[in-house]
């Protein structure tokens, strides 16, 4: 039996870590401040410590108290957390640090971990909490994974793309399950061949824990659901999953701005295609998940909590007048 500490996990990715991590025998114990709900509480194999990850002393408690095999930090998002982290765990067996795609600078079709290029962070960036500076905050925690690793911890990362799945608390995926669920005809902005490469829970908690066990020491690993979708596939795949028939439109970017729309206010469309190879994670032993499983289970799920992002309604439907006449 080996010893998981998971920094986070009660509410998306976390969540689904903590049962693949039990699946796969591990006793898991999780380290947070308590605000959100512990769906584990009343299991005898999950443990909780509360703390905020941000103090040191906590995190140095943590692996003094838990001693674990692996550590999962699912809440680092500044570089000095990274550092902070990696020095508390310098000697477990595996340190996996959450990052992201967005870690990413120039917009190359895909995205390689060990050729693209990564975005800057100035000393300001790394200590801003805007959303601006997400992607550079993140990169520069790789940078904090490279530099521990040199020092001989056996620290990784993992860079997801746009998750996906039961759970999900942003809605980006839920935003295209309703419109499909909720009217005949579907406005897809762009011509629908627009690329913003998702990725499903399930396949992010196996990369997780595929790096973990398997990972080197100052890696990262793009992970990115194995099958890439254009919007319009998603979209048509999603009222497949509903057994639904659903007509597209599309919408250019000045149809959508003549009703007050912005193109980029719907969810997972990205001008830019952003494809992240995942390769390199294949190559160390993960198995993907296939995308059509992973839409039914994120489709089957109450999405009433989740937030609701989007254009405004009435003006989507102000754009499906304009086009029919
Ligand atoms: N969703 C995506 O599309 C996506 C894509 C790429 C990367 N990511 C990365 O995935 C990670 C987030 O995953 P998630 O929200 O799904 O994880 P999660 O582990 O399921 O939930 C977040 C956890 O962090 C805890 N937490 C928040 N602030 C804390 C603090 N200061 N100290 C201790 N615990 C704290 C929360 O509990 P309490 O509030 O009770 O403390 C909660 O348990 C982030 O690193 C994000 O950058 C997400």
């Amino acid at each position: 039996m080996s010893r998981a500490l998971i920094i986070g996990g009660t509410r998306f990715i976390g969540r689904h870590l903590v049962e693949e991590l039990l699946d796969a025998q591990y006793d898991v114990t999780l380290l947070n401040r308590g605000r959100h709900e512990n769906p584990f509480a009343d299991n005898e194999r999950v443990s909780h410590i509360t703390g905020d990850r941000t103090s040191g002393a906590t995190l140095a408690n943590a692996a003094e108290e838990v001693d674990p095999d692996i550590v999962v930090d699912c809440v680092a998002y500044y570089p000095g957390e990274v550092r902070m982290a990696t020095k508390a765990f310098s000697g477990v067996g595996a340190y996996v640090f959450i990052s992201s795609g967005s870690s990413y600078g120039p917009n190359h079709i895909p995205k390689r971990e060990d050729e693209t290029p990564l975005e800057l962070c100035t000393e300001e960036q790394a200590v801003d909490d805007s959303s601006d500076t997400y992607g550079a905050r993140k990169a520069e925690g790789d940078r904090a994974i490279f530099e521990a690793a040199e020092k001989g911890v056996n620290a990784m990362a993992i860079r997801p793309t746009i998750v996906y799945g039961p759970h999900d608390y942003t809605g980006r995926f839920h935003y295209w399950v309703r419109q499909v669920k909720n009217h005949d005809t579907v406005v897809v902005p762009g011509d629908g061949t627009n690329i913003h490469h998702i990725v499903s829970v399930q396949n992010v908690v196996r990369g997780i824990r595929t790096i973990a066990e398997n990972g080197d020491a100052g890696e990262i690993y793009n992970v990115g659901d194995r099958r890439v979708l254009t919007l319009g596939d998603l979209v048509e795949t999603v009222a497949d999953v509903l057994d639904s028939d659903v007509n597209i439109v599309t919408a250019s970017e000045r149809e959508l701005a003549s009703e007050g729309i912005e193109i980029t206010d719907f969810p997972l469309y990205n001008p830019n295609p952003h494809i992240l190879s995942t390769e390199k994670l294949r190559s160390i032993g993960w198995e993907p998940f296939g995308h059509r499983e992973a839409f039914a289970e994120a489709v089957a799920w109450d999405a009433q909590s989740a937030e609701k992002p989007g254009p405004d309604r009435d003006a989507v439907e102000r754009v499906l007048e304009s086009l029919s006449t």
